[in-house]
């Protein structure tokens, strides 16, 4: 039986501490604040973005809620994002994805300040963790690795074994885990015998988007499972990439889907805002 990763606990104790940091950046003067803008009506993105701005108000994080219609305009986001760059309020600025197919959105992300890029999404964001420099991280990520040091699990010299490479999470673990010394497969929609590649894992993270795709006899025993899926079965019930039931004889130790990964995304931005508004006060 796995060790469960208690994603939503360790999440709590990363707000407790960026409210102590936001504290003590307000004492020093420094006042963080996020901005939030959210496109269209997509009703996921509504309740992610009220989360987030809930995250906020725990850690004692201003936030500057923008909601825009579904039909607005290329030029009207990125002047938004322009004036939210030149904005001393806002430290960080976060874009809901995704973006109605009508608008660019890496043009919109490229015009984000790279200072205050808090989701990690910026192409020099991820260009400073490709080459191994300080930075924002992407959140979903780099909420992973604090997972994996919380408890403990080696990465040195393992094999690292990362189902999908979105840029917002399989190829920025995919340089993390190697930051770290981990020998790195990245699979996608693409790669041939993705069971056996899966068995080779130490470390496995699946980031693809399929309802339970990885199965027990996929797992080498006691390896590492981390399940950043979101999905829904045939019965409409939230579940992850991974077959949670299945694995958890076989692996080591696993995230749940609820209460895993999620909840960490949402504390490393938190720990992102107060890392930008730092930057920007040095
Ligand atoms: N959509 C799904 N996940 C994310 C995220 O981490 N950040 C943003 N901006 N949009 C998302």
């Amino acid at each position: 039986m796995a060790t469960v990763i208690d994603g939503k606990g360790l999440a709590a104790k990363m707000r407790a501490e960026a409210a102590k940091d936001v504290a003590a950046l307000k004492r020093a003067g420094v006042n963080p604040g996020l901005a939030v803008v959210l496109v269209g009506d997509d009703q996921a993105s509504a309740t992610y973005v009220r989360s987030k701005l809930r995250d906020c108000e725990e850690c004692g994080i201003a936030s500057f809620d923008y909601k825009l219609p579904a039909d607005a305009s290329q030029d009207e986001i990125l002047q938004l994002v322009r004036n939210l760059n030149d904005d001393p309020k806002i430290t960080g600025i976060l874009v809901q994805m995704p973006l109605p197919s009508h608008l660019d959105a890496e043009e919109i992300i490229e015009a984000i300040s790279p200072l205050k890029d808090v989701d990690g999404f910026h192409p020099t964001s991820l260009g400073r963790l490709v080459r191994g420099l300080p930075g924002l991280r992407p959140c979903t990520p780099a909420g992973i690795m604090v997972m994996l040091d919380e408890y403990n699990i080696e990465l040195a010299g393992k094999n690292a074994v990362i189902v999908g490479r979105s840029s917002i999470v399989g190829k920025p673990m995919a340089h993390m885990l190697l930051e770290r010394d981990a020998t790195i497969s990245v699979a996608h929609s693409r790669t041939r015998n993705l069971d056996e590649i899966c068995r080779s894992a130490d470390i496995l993270v699946v980031a693809c988007g399929i309802a339970r795709l990885v199965k027990g006899d996929w797992v080498r025993p006691g390896a590492t499972v981390i399940d950043v899926g979101m999905d829904r079965d045939e019965d409409g019930r939230l579940c992850g990439d991974v077959d949670y039931d299945d694995v958890f004889n076989v692996a080591g130790a696993i995230t749940p889907v609820p209460g895993g990964v999620g909840p960490m995304t949402r504390a490393m931005l938190m720990s992102n805002v107060v890392t930008a508004a730092r930057m920007q006060a040095e």
